[in-house]
């Protein structure tokens, strides 16, 4: 019995190609690179509609480096639990509070409803998570950032090729975070960027620029300066020689992950489940089950990998948050995530749904 495994990169002899031609070149890093890390910023910035790209080597280092632009030293920011570690600790990182909020049941996407009641003098950014793929109702957060002068930095890890309002994702928040982690829609070994949307996008790209490398400015030949602390969060070529082709595959690929998405919606009886959207990329898709546990263990048994999307953040001993998140907690102990990517045939849809149908 072959295993279904929950992610899977689609992948073919283009990325070969690819990587065999960086890997002739001798030049493996971005700054003396091949060019392939300024091609990447280039084509993915058209793809999304943003003004400037600024490639890294993860979504947590896209995550450090947008909230690095922006003075949050004791001062809030607003962000859902249910997201993996690094929405959070970025937030740390920088000398923030995180502000966590509940989010909706619907979409476990922050609940907008409750961001208004969070909001207080001290808040500096609203930090939504578009989770799986489905996008945050960003029409309303963006009307609350504006009406209270905060700024909307979107953690967009797991909606590469998601839209809103019929405009890709990238282009809205003032700057909006990427993972390319092997596990998501656009697969690298490893990757990030940041999409910046203001106004001297190209002055803020110089910044971010030194800042993913050490702070190194200025370079002329072999003189340069630094003018701030920087750290090592550069892309390196063979990283995005693999994002360029799988950039042009993209909306191909996503289009599998709705047809996948769809189907589950249409066809798993379970009531708790993600609900359809022609503007979600489905990174994943969640059902909820009461005895999480025991159907994990049956679906491995048929060969069929699950996941669960997330521990929520604010109950790790590191945040010993005291706030109380009653969706949150629910539905972190009933989650169960199910592959969506573009590897799995029609056979293993069918055999996915009939099993959760039958377990459920
Ligand atoms: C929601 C979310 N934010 C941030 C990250 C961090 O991205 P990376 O693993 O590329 O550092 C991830 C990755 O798993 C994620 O899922």
């Amino acid at each position: 019995m072959s295993k279904i495994k929950l992610f899977d990169p689609f992948v073919d002899e283009s990325e070969t190609r690819a990587i065999k031609r960086v890997l002739d070149s001798h030049f493996w890093a971005s700054g003396a690179g091949s060019g392939n890390v300024k091609r990447f910023e280039m084509k993915f910035a058209k793809y999304i509609g943003s003004k400037n790209c600024v490639a890294v080597n993860s979504g947590t280092a896209a995550l450090n480096l947008a909230l690095s632009m922006i003075d949050i030293k004791g001062k809030e920011v607003i962000l859902p639990s249910l997201s993996f570690v690094s929405t959070a600790n970025a937030v740390i990182e920088n000398g923030g509070i995180p502000k966590f909020v509940d989010i909706e049941e619907k979409t476990l996407c922050i609940d907008y409803t409750k961001i208004c009641d969070a909001i207080s003098k001290k808040t500096k950014i609203i930090l939504p998570v578009h989770f799986a793929g489905y996008v945050s109702n960003l029409e309303k957060i963006a009307s609350l950032c504006k009406k209270f002068n905060i700024d909307l930095i979107e953690d967009a890890a797991h909606a590469a090729g998601s839209s809103y309002n019929n405009k890709k994702i990238g282009s809205h928040g003032k700057f909006v975070c990427f993972s390319f982690h092997p596990v998501k829609n656009l697969a690298m070994p490893t990757g990030g960027l940041i999409a910046i949307n203001q106004k001297s996008s190209s002055n803020i790209s110089r910044i971010l620029k030194a800042k993913r490398w050490c702070g190194i400015t200025n370079r002329r030949n072999s003189k340069y300066d630094i003018k701030d602390l920087g750290w090592n969060y550069y892309m390196n070529e063979f990283s995005a020689a693999i994002g360029l082709e799988q950039l042009k595959k993209l909306d191909w690929t996503n289009k599998q992950r709705q047809k996948n998405g769809k189907r589950y919606f249409n066809e798993i009886s379970i009531k708790e489940k993600m609900p359809f959207d022609k503007g979600c990329s489905y990174h994943f898709y969640w059902i909820r089950v009461k005895n999480r546990q025991k159907f994990r263990k049956k679906m491995f048994e048929k060969g069929i990998e699950t996941g669960t999307h997330y521990e929520p953040i604010h109950k790790f001993s590191f945040y010993k948050s005291k706030i109380k998140l009653p969706i949150t907690e629910k539905v972190s102990k009933e989650i169960v995530t199910l592959p969506t990517h573009p590897n799995l045939s029609d056979y293993d849809i069918d055999k996915i749904i009939k099993t959760v149908n039958g377990l459920s």
